[in-house]
């Protein structure tokens, strides 16, 4: 069977809602992402919460310090026995490096697998006039591959990408290099602030890895059958 790859996205802020959605999703998806907003109201322990409804956790803290700090805060992770975390790719190789050896030795210390390093390139909130701000090429998409090349030569083993960005990612990238994509739309839901969306189905077929979806699921008047509903589209 193939794993399934919805990652729902728990944007919520309190450890009560985000664990009411996991219980009631865990059969339906692949994993849950965890981001900033939950980890800081409701601290580590709701991962350990969340793995317990027996799904895969995606801590996506988009870790950028230098690399000591970046390593000790990878090996955190591991312990909280997370499968899958971010970093910025803008932190640099000697960083990537640093996260990847120390997500690899914790996890062999603690007889685990190691999770999923995954490099976050240009922020999908960035545009030509940002990156020139702080001093980098303008053209985005450029900006995009050279940073998605950078983090393969380091080691990484994925990268997050916008759903625009597949196609180029799969064409310069060494094929084992799992690609995490946001901005999924179903065409079900109200529009919002995602402007360059993928079906679900569009996305796996341009060579996404794992599909992260928060509204579409959440946000829906039933989330269970919004994710299964997302899944049998997927076959
Ligand atoms: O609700 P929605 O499906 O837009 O949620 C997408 C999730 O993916 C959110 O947690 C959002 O922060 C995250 N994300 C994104 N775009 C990026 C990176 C992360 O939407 N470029």
């Amino acid at each position: 069977m193939k794993p399934n790859p919805i990652i729902a996205a728990l944007d919520v802020p309190t450890a009560e809602q985000a664990l009411k959605l996991a219980q009631e999703l865990a059969p339906a998806v692949g994993a849950f992402k965890i981001g900033k907003e939950l980890f800081t109201s409701a601290g580590p322990d709701i991962v350990k919460r969340v793995r317990d409804t027996g799904a895969s956790v995606f801590l996506d803290l988009k870790f950028h310090d230098i690399p000591n700090t970046v390593a000790k805060a990878v090996a955190s992770a591991v312990r909280l026995d997370v499968q899958m975390l971010t970093l910025h790719t803008s932190g640099g190789s000697e960083m990537m490096r640093a996260a990847e050896q120390s997500a690899q030795e914790t996890a062999s210390q603690s007889g685990r697998n190691a999770p999923l390093v995954l490099g976050v390139t240009v922020l999908t909130s960035h545009d030509a006039n940002t990156l020139v701000e702080i001093g980098c090429e303008p053209n985005v998409g450029k900006h995009v591959e050279r940073l998605a090349l950078l983090a393969a030569k380091s080691g990484l083993r994925g990268l997050v990408c916008s759903p625009l960005e597949i196609v180029m990612l799969r064409q310069i990238l060494p094929a084992q290099i799992q690609l995490v994509t946001p901005g999924i739309r179903t065409g079900a839901e109200k529009s919002d602030d995602q402007k360059r969306t993928l079906t679900p189905r569009e996305a796996i077929q341009a060579g996404a890895n794992w599909l992260v979806i928060g509204r579409p699921i959440y946000g829906a008047a039933n989330p269970r059958e919004a994710a299964e509903g997302i899944l049998k589209s997927l076959n």
